[in-house]
């Protein structure tokens, strides 16, 4: 048999599906893949029911429904400032992860540079890879984990193409203030380079910080992509739903690939997400809320054991420091988590450009008793390093 694609073999299966895995063979507690163990509103669920019957279940045109693109265009506009045209500035993806793709695959050459701050969303090197761009690093330093202006210029001076900026960032929950995103805007525009955020978690953000979307600075609409869906925001990662804003002459561009990707975002769906996208204040009140409470619940477990860890300002994930535990290879403690402890969470090697293995990344979007049977777990888990029982790291 003549070998697969040269492209096959760039990357292997993602880490997390490979912890999730792990997880389900030692049926652990899968706090891996970042998706919530509650229902989305009920208000979604029943407009979906209400779908079945109705004649929405064949294709649509491949850009999204009118309704749907409106009810997006309406959101966007008061997120931007700016009036978003339906009809020429929004697509409707299939999730946001559809939407970088096809976005990427639109604006970038073989060859082309695109700067990735590092710690990072996995799936960004994996599309550089397949578009065959070019990442440059830009590490984020510190508790905080801050940029350095210059190093971001001198990655812009390196000729950029693009930028991705994960606004709230997965995995080390940083939420961009305005004096970041006004650095950002500036080199972009002094370089000429397009920026594509994915800001999937715009509404998971806590106390003391506030998200800004990239696209609603001075001149800036003009050169983002932004990617964003509702599968984080509405609980309902299944349903892979999503949409890029973006100028018409960019957008149209994303449309062929999404037309040759997918033909279209699933019908029935877009027509029961509709009124979600025009949820008042109140329900993104309560969201935040929620995820508020659980981070708290979930934090103060860890503070309890002594287990160092970052503040998340957005997301439902933490960055766990599991230096104290001795090992050197955060993969083997995650496996040991895993298949000792049945606790499944991500080594924070995959996240790094830097050679890093202090982390193992947690989510917390799980119901409370989940999150208090977690706390039973690493309590067990201290208790043995107190006691000197952890096994001693093995490789493999
Ligand atoms: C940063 C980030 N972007 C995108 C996604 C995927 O989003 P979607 O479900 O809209 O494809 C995830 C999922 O975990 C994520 O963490």
């Amino acid at each position: 048999m003549k070998q697969l694609s040269t492209r096959s073999r760039l990357f292997t299966e993602s880490r997390i599906r490979e912890m999730t895995i792990l997880s389900n063979k030692y049926s652990a507690i899968n706090l891996s893949q970042g998706f919530p163990e509650f229902d989305p509103p009920a208000e979604l669920k029943k407009a979906l029911e209400a779908q079945a019957m109705t004649a929405h279940h064949q294709y649509v045109p491949n850009w999204g429904i009118d309704d749907l693109r409106s009810a997006i265009a309406e959101k966007q506009s008061k997120s931007f400032g700016r009036e978003i045209i339906p009809d020429e500035e929004v697509l409707v993806t299939v999730g946001s992860t559809e939407g970088m793709i096809s976005t990427m695959m639109s604006v970038l050459d073989p060859g082309d540079k695109v700067i990735i701050f590092s710690p990072y969303y996995n799936s960004y090197a994996l599309n550089a890879a397949i578009v065959g761009a070019e990442p440059i690093f830009v590490s984020l330093k510190g508790r905080d984990f801050k940029f350095d202006e210059t190093e971001l210029e001198d990655a812009f001076k390196q000729g950029a193409k693009a930028l991705i900026l994960c606004n709230p960032s997965n995995p080390c929950g940083k939420v961009y203030t305005r004096t970041e995103l006004e650095v950002i805007a500036r080199l972009a525009k002094q370089y000429d380079a397009y920026v594509f955020t994915d800001e999937v978690y715009e509404h998971i953000i806590y106390e003391g910080s506030r998200h800004i979307s990239l696209a609603s600075l001075p001149g800036m609409f003009e050169r983002t992509v932004t990617c964003t869906s509702l599968s984080k925001t509405y609980s309902v990662t299944g349903w892979r739903l999503g949409y890029v804003t973006a100028p018409f002459e960019i957008l149209e561009q994303i449309r062929k690939f999404h037309d040759v990707f997918t033909v279209c975002a699933p019908t029935p769906l877009q027509y029961a997400a509709v009124n979600a996208l025009r949820f008042g204040d109140d329900y993104y009140a309560e969201l935040q809320r929620v995820y508020t409470a659980k981070k708290e619940r979930f934090t103060k477990a860890l503070d309890a054991l002594d287990i160092a860890h970052n503040e998340p300002q957005g997301t439902y994930f933490v960055l766990t420091d599991i230096s104290k535990y001795g090992y050197k290879s955060d993969l083997e403690f995650a496996k040991l988590l895993v298949k000792d402890y049945g606790i499944a969470g991500v080594p924070g090697f995959c996240f790094f450009a830097e050679n890093e293995n202090r982390y193992i990344r947690f989510h917390f979007a799980k119901n409370d008793d989940t999150l208090d049977e977690v706390a039973r777990r690493f309590e067990r888990l201290e208790n043995d390093r107190i006691h000197g029982h952890i096994p001693s790291e093995q490789k493999g």
